[in-house]
């Protein structure tokens, strides 16, 4: 029997692209989500990249807070794991309106784990990040460096990891594995899936996207005093098909009679400035980009990148793609859809 996998957040960026590889690895796919940062074109489009698998995804627009909506559809569905990616995550916005983030993060895990729990159903994958180690003293960022959050939004990450090791310590049957993702990218080289955030984007590839399509005007670099290689900030950027795949191993490992609640980094390990993202996206699109340096980005760090050790040993999982291949999959996407989900059909 096909194990059926409730996907919360599954029209958004990295949700519709790991459906879309659950699809493909035979799962049943259930997604939920509020549409709040997304479009159901997503899910349209992820049942069509699907082929003959996209009749094993069902979509329901609900609010992972509506209990008695989440109740429903947990005794109508039988569903035996969750990937929970709803929540929302810009974390400008989340120190203007903390309340906003408190509550739509916690209270959604929250709700979540209680309709779980009455269900039976203990197997959990959650989409935690990097955020969490804030900016630390040293790289490569190991799954043991201590919790640092800097932010509200940040801060919810924590927060619910820490539930969820409690969940597991008062209940063994709980199964949960806490994915801290680096800097996700890039799009579905088909380029009918991407990321098309709500409003001004907050991230350097969603901004140099509409750069080059004529959305923007210009990039600002902020920064270029750090000591790093160039001056510019250094991150780890991971393509969200790589993403996606490591939410399967993830899954796979659920299985394990060993697990318990546990915690595994998903990065390339490797560091990129923003001036190497840029140049690398000029050549993949053949546009230059115009930039503007400015100051620091207030809460900015310098350099950050992940150990990938424990993923590779425990989940037997790997990042694939390097730089070139995110901003070529980032710039098909773009070039087809310069309005994002807006964009008329190609
Ligand atoms: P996204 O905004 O594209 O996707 C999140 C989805 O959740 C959206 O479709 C949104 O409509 C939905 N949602 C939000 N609140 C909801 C609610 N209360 N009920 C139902 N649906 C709700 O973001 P993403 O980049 O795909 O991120 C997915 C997850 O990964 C988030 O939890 C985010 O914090 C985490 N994460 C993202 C990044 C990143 O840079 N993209 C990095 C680390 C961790
Ligand atoms: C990357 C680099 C910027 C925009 C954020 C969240 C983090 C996580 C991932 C969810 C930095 C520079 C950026 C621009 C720029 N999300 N930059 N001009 O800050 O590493 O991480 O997304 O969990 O919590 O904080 O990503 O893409 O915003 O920035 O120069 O217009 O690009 O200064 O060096 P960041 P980012």
């Amino acid at each position: 029997m096909a194990k059926t996998v409730l996907v919360t957040g599954g029209a958004g960026f990295i949700g519709s692209h790991t459906v879309l590889q659950l699809l493909f690895g035979g799962y049943n796919a259930v997604v939920v989500d509020n549409l709040n940062n997304s479009s159901d074109i997503a899910i349209r489009r992820v049942k069509e990249l699907a082929g003959e698998f996209g009749n094993n995804l069902y979509f329901q627009q609900m609010d992972l807070r509506d209990k008695p909506a989440l109740q429903k559809l947990f005794a109508e569905r039988k569903i035996d794991a969750v990937i929970h990616f709803a929540g929302l995550k810009a974390v400008g916005e989340s120190m203007k309106k903390p309340l906003l983030y408190y509550n739509n993060n916690l209270i959604g895990a929250i709700t979540l784990l209680e309709v779980m729990a009455t269900h039976g159903c203990k197997n959990l994958v959650f989409s935690s990040s990097a955020t969490v180690y804030g900016w630390p003293k040293e790289v490569p960022c190991t799954e043991e460096f201590p919790v640092a959050a800097i932010n509200p939004y940040g801060r919810t990450k924590p927060f619910i990891e820490q539930i969820c090791r409690d969940l597991q310590h008062s209940d063994q049957e709980w199964k949960i594995i806490l994915l801290r993702y680096f800097n996700p990218v890039g799009a579905h080289p088909s380029g009918y899936i991407g990321e098309d955030p709500r409003g001004t984007p907050n991230n350097l590839m969603p901004y140099m996207q509409q750069v080059a399509v004529g959305r923007r005007p210009a990039l600002t670099v902020f920064g270029n005093d750090y000591s790093t290689k160039d001056g510019t900030g250094v991150r780890d950027y991971i393509h969200v098909v790589d993403l996606a795949e490591g939410h399967i191993a993830a899954l796979q490992k659920l299985s394990d009679p060993k697990i318990g609640c546990e915690v595994y980094n998903l990065g390339t390990g490797k560091g990129a400035s923003v001036l190497e993202i840029i140049a690398a996206f000029e050549k993949a699109s053949g546009k230059k980009i115009p930039l503007v340096m400015a100051g620091r980005r207030p809460g900015d760090g310098e350099i950050v990148y992940a150990s990938t050790e424990k993923a590779e040993r425990e989940l037997n999982w790997k990042a694939k793609y390097n730089i070139e291949d995110m901003c070529r999959d980032q710039w098909n996407w773009a070039n087809k859809n310069p309005n994002g989900y807006q964009s008329p059909e190609n």
